[in-house]
């Protein structure tokens, strides 16, 4: 609990920078993640688009495929900003298929999910008020 409300600010401020990186020359907004272990180390990721459309990868999973690929399992917190070009004038909040892919390695009722327009303004969830009834991990044991 401490320790996320020391890294929130880092973590925004990793979520916008991430979102430079955005590959996303068809819908042409771009969108940024970062995405903080439980040991306190932020993994960031931009949305990733592609000519045939459906090969598209999220912001938010591109953060969690990288993060994981580096042997992290364990997460506490996500922070997500979207838009076309310039200001930030909403909160993007993750698709379904982003959601589903949080369900599979963080706990729903420990992990946040902050929703950023600025380094002032943003939203906190919880997994499990986004992944209602959701399915994961254990319901296959
Ligand atoms: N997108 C994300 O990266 N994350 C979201 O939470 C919503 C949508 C991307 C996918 C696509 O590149 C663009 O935003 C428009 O849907």
């Amino acid at each position: 609990m401490e320790l996320l409300k020391q890294q929130e600010l880092p973590l925004i401020k990793a979520c916008m920078e991430a979102r430079e990186k955005s590959y996303s020359p068809y819908s042409h907004f771009q969108v940024g993640a970062a995405l903080l272990t439980k040991t306190g180390k932020i993994y960031k990721g931009c949305n990733i688009e592609n000519a045939a459309y459906t090969p598209t990868n999220c912001a938010e999973r591109t953060a969690f495929f990288h993060a994981v690929s580096e042997g992290e399992r364990d997460f506490a917190a996500i922070a997500i900003c979207g838009g076309t070009k310039g200001e930030l004038t909403a909160y993007t909040a993750p698709c379904g298929v982003c959601r589903q892919v949080m369900m599979e390695f963080c706990n729903q009722d420990t992990f946040r999910v902050i929703l950023v327009k600025s380094e002032k303004e943003y939203e906190i969830y919880m997994l499990k008020e986004l992944m209602p009834f959701g399915f994961g991990p254990s319901d296959l044991q």
